[in-house]
């Protein structure tokens, strides 16, 4: 485990490096020589090497790590995409409008303000109207093509409408509405996988997963702002026709902009835009002060960098000082505690904030977090509140040290150090929390999907004590349950008739419900795919298990270990007694035939049904389905408009099938 020294050492580098940055790239007045900036960067690397827990996703590190992910093709960008120059200062604002005054004297410009959209950089290309291609920024002249998935965000037309040039590159940025961010985390907390910092990075994450399916569920959305190639035709020649333009092609736009004429005008747009900003879908750091008309931006140019015509003034993280009243301990679905910030409530970016994850002990140390003092409190990303400092010179001494619980605060019994993982965890099987998170998990909708079953119900079956364990609710009987607060005959029956139902789920939901440590909905599948029923999973060798896809050393092992625990055993054959499906009746799992069997697929373009439905129709008979073209790609069934796979495959020489060729093979 890293000491807190070390763990402050990272602390103190990171915000140097961050300040550099600021002085850097904001103010282009840096401080230090690139090669002190580099021996910090070193330093801080070396660091998290050492000790990967200290690796934070926002630390800068990261920046210099982002490299384009395997697994997507490569490619260039017609016009390259630049970032752009950003400053915390109003006056530097207007030093820049003043600056692009003097490079076009005499001229009367106009300004445009948008929302600077906090999420992830994209560049569609159009031909003849059709999507044909998706790309991220990369590192501004090549990015990764992701097309497969952006095909899958509904706010992105395949198809433009109206007249539009030969060759279209839009540009703007794909974000993870709000709302749907605080779901994802919300289910991945429940699922005990890691929660995303913030929606950009929710985005990003999402953008690049290889399986397009899981993207589409997601619910990404995007918005544009900006043009890059306009080959064979005319595109408008200022900012605010674009802006007018794009939405009448069906693009999504910035929903709100403002014009104006001077620093004045300009500056009452950054007033009103930060008034309303929290209103949007999507996360808004700051305003975009762009040159209106194209033809004066031509004039400016750009640096290597960024464009001189426009500048992004960014908001102040919103932080407010309030007092910490108590630090409480929750104990997660695998037993792990985690200290939570009981706040004087306050409000902070247009929400309520009362609570904020302190994450691990060690955080609490290294800011030096006191019960009882006066915290500051940023929504870092907007989203989820974190306590970031303490105000010291508000102490009064009475202020109180935090220590870890030794003991259990749901069951009372001894916690265990995971030093591997920064965590302390209850490990006693029956303690009522976890099985309270266990239940939630076990009944998700992603899993068992017990309507009716959510948190609330789960705490009043527990409480009640007429729930010790899973395999209880399938015993459970409409008097007890009709007996319970707010439950009468209809909402009792309802209950009884989906936990009965669920005895039916098809074997992954099952494995997933039963929540191994590492055993996603996803890798659920697989498994289940593979060995057909739960028995024969359980009764495979590591070696075996860590052949499947997407299974490594650690999860073989985490599966093999859980059902050879006595308590592991005993849930499986009381679930087995209930009547659950262990997957020899789960038909839609069987193999309708092997006549696929070896070959790997990647599906392209719009087929006769969704495609989530034709890659389970080459799974059932056998074959494999992956999301990007290779040398490995046995065939390519494409549908109609199928963009860069398709090329991909021609240039490797991958055979290209269509789908009534497929179905002819499997008929
Ligand atoms: S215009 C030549 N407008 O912020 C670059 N960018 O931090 C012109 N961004 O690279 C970009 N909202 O990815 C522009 N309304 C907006 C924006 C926006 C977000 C992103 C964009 C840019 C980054 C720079």
């Amino acid at each position: 485990m890293p000491s807190s020294n070390v763990s402050s050492r990272a602390g103190e580098l990171r915000r140097q490096i961050a300040h550099h940055d600021r002085l850097y790239y904001g103010k282009a007045a840096p401080e230090i020589t690139d090669r002190e900036y580099d021996a910090l960067l070193r330093e801080l690397c070396d660091l998290e090497d050492a000790h990967p827990d200290l690796r934070t996703p926002d630390s800068p590190t990261q920046r210099v790590a982002g490299q384009p992910l395997g697994g997507f093709a490569q490619v260039r960008h017609r016009v390259p995409m630049q970032s752009l120059d950003n400053t915390y200062s109003l006056e530097e604002a207007d030093e820049f409008m003043a600056r692009v005054e003097r490079l076009l004297p005499g001229i009367k410009l106009r300004w445009t303000i948008e929302p600077k959209v906090d999420g992830v950089a994209l560049s569609l290309t159009y031909r003849k109207g059709v999507l044909e291609l998706a790309a991220t920024r990369g590192d501004g002249a090549t990015g990764d093509d992701v097309t497969q998935n952006v095909r899958t965000i509904r706010s992105v037309p395949l198809k433009l409408e109206g007249g539009v040039p030969e060759v279209l590159e839009i540009r703007g940025e794909v974000y993870l509405p709000k709302k749907k961010f605080a779901a994802l985390n919300a289910e991945r907390e429940k699922e005990g996988e890691a929660l995303f910092a913030n929606p950009r990075n929710a985005a990003a994450g999402s953008l690049k997963l290889l399986d397009s399916s899981i993207v589409a569920r997601r619910g990404l959305s995007a918005v544009f702002y900006g043009l890059g190639a306009v080959e064979g035709g005319t595109a408008p020649s200022s900012q605010s026709e674009l802006l007018s333009w794009l939405k009448k092609t069906g693009l999504p736009v910035v929903p709100k902009f403002w014009e104006a004429g001077d620093e004045a005008g300009v500056r009452q747009a950054i007033a009103e835009l930060e008034k309303i900003r929290h209103d949007f879908a999507f996360e808004t750091d700051g305003a975009v002060i762009k040159l209106d008309e194209f033809k004066r931006r031509e004039q400016t140019g750009s640096t290597s960098k960024a464009p001189r015509w426009a500048m992004a003034y960014k908001y102040e993280a919103e932080r407010a000082r309030t007092k910490l009243n108590s630090i409480t301990v929750q104990v997660g679905r695998m037993g792990t505690l985690t200290p939570v910030a009981e706040l004087e409530p306050v409000p902070i970016a247009g929400s309520r904030v009362a609570r904020a994850t302190l994450h691990n002990e060690e955080e609490i140390a290294r800011k030096d977090i006191r019960v009882g003092d006066w915290v500051f409190v940023e929504k870092a990303g907007e989203v989820i509140p974190a306590v970031v400092g303490v105000d010291t010179k508000a102490r009064t001494g009475r202020e109180k040290k935090f220590k870890m619980p030794e003991k259990c605060p749901s069951c009372g019994s001894k916690v265990f150090r995971d030093p591997e993982l920064t965590a302390v965890r209850c490990i006693n099987p029956d303690c009522p929390a976890q099985i309270r998170r266990r239940l939630e998990h076990f009944a998700a909708r992603g899993a068992m999907d017990i309507e009716g079953l959510g948190e609330a119900m789960v705490d009043q079956l527990v409480t009640a004590g007429l729930v010790q364990a899973l395999p209880d609710i399938y015993a459970l009987k409409a008097g007890e349950v009709s007996a319970l607060e707010r439950m009468g005959e209809k909402s009792t029956a309802n209950l009884l008739s989906a936990i009965e139902g669920s005895r039916k789920q098809p074997l992954w939901r099952l494995l997933f419900g039963l929540g191994i440590m590492h055993v996603g909905a996803a890798l659920a599948r697989k498994l289940a795919g593979k060995y057909q029923t739960l028995d024969r999973i359980a009764a495979a060798p590591v070696d075996d298990l860590e052949n499947t896809e997407d299974v490594g050393a650690i999860v073989a092992q985490a599966i093999h270990d859980f059902f050879r625990l006595p308590h592991n055993k005993k849930l499986v054959e009381l679930l087995r007694g209930h009547g659950l499906n262990f997957g020899e009746r789960d038909e839609r799992a069987a193999p309708a035939s092997q006549e696929l069997a070896g070959e790997t697929w990647v599906i392209t373009g719009t087929l006769s049904r969704p495609r989530d439905e034709i890659a389970e129709l080459i799974r059932r008979h056998g074959g494999a389905v992956s999301g990007s073209v290779s040398k490995k790609t046995s065939y390519v069934l494409a549908g109609e408009e199928a963009g860069s796979k398709l090329d991909k495959a021609k240039s490797l020489g991958v055979p290209v099938i269509d789908e009534a060729t497929l179905r002819g093979r499997l008929s």
